[in-house]
């Protein structure tokens, strides 16, 4: 084990399974860089209705992911999307959003394009002075980061689920998103043999972040 090692954690799973907020509170805990992928994948199809593609019309997506130049701003601790030199703003967490999300998330070129940038995180952490890595999203532990150091997937009944995005002021079909999401042949949500479930539907962010930090923090240890 090294003196200052560098770690990357994956953390999987469906929407409102409570990755956000755990994610969030890890990096605090760790210094570690944190990425939001779907964030990542709201910002594409946000420009991708912002030029008028459609999940169907797969030359419309095809020509407007020729046109995006993906880049990183660091804010704070969170690696943000630039596209084309633009920051994300409120309306990746619209209604038109959320609703065409999992559809532009299912075409396999829409994943290549995020592929490498994902995976440059890392550098992305390493450059910014981090101890690590935590990214979040539907396929981290299984694709993207496959040899993670440590790799989470959290779940929770589709009530509670419900229950925390009217909480959070969302309109969001959770259900319907987690089984497109599941159901899609690229890439689709699925908990990463060797993954450590955790149910967090009676748990509280603080409970759920400390079961993982409980696991993270030997690594750390002198
Ligand atoms: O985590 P979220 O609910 O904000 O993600 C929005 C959508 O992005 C989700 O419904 C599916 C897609 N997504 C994905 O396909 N792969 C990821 N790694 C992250 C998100």
């Amino acid at each position: 084990m090294s003196v200052n090692p560098f770690i990357i954690v994956a953390i999987d799973g469906g929407a409102a399974s409570g990755k956000s907020s755990t994610s969030r509170a890890l990096s605090e805990r760790f210094n570690l860089l944190h990425a939001d992928t779907g964030s990542y994948y709201r910002a594409i199809t946000a420009e991708m209705l912002r030029r008028g593609a459609s999940p169907g019309d797969i030359g419309s997506v095809r020509s407007a992911l020729a046109d995006l130049r993906l880049g990183t701003r660091i804010e704070g601790r969170s690696a943000e999307i630039e596209i084309s030199g633009r920051a994300t703003g409120d309306d990746i967490r619209s209604r038109e959003v959320n609703d065409a999300v999992s559809h532009f998330a299912a075409i396999p070129e829409v994943r290549a394009a995020l592929l490498s940038f994902q995976r440059g995180q890392a550098g992305a952490a390493r450059k910014g002075a981090f101890a690590g890595l935590v990214m979040e999203g539907r396929d981290i532990g299984s694709v993207i980061f496959p040899d993670a150091d440590f790799r989470f997937f959290l779940h929770a009944d589709t009530s509670e689920r419900e229950r925390r995005r009217v909480k959070q002021g969302q309109e969001d079909r959770v259900t319907e998103r987690d089984r497109l999401d599941s159901s899609r042949k690229a890439s689709p949500l699925s908990r990463p043999e060797g993954a450590i479930s955790i149910d967090t539907t009676q748990l509280t962010i603080e409970e759920v972040t400390d079961r993982m930090a409980a696991v993270i923090a030997p690594r750390f240890a002198a």
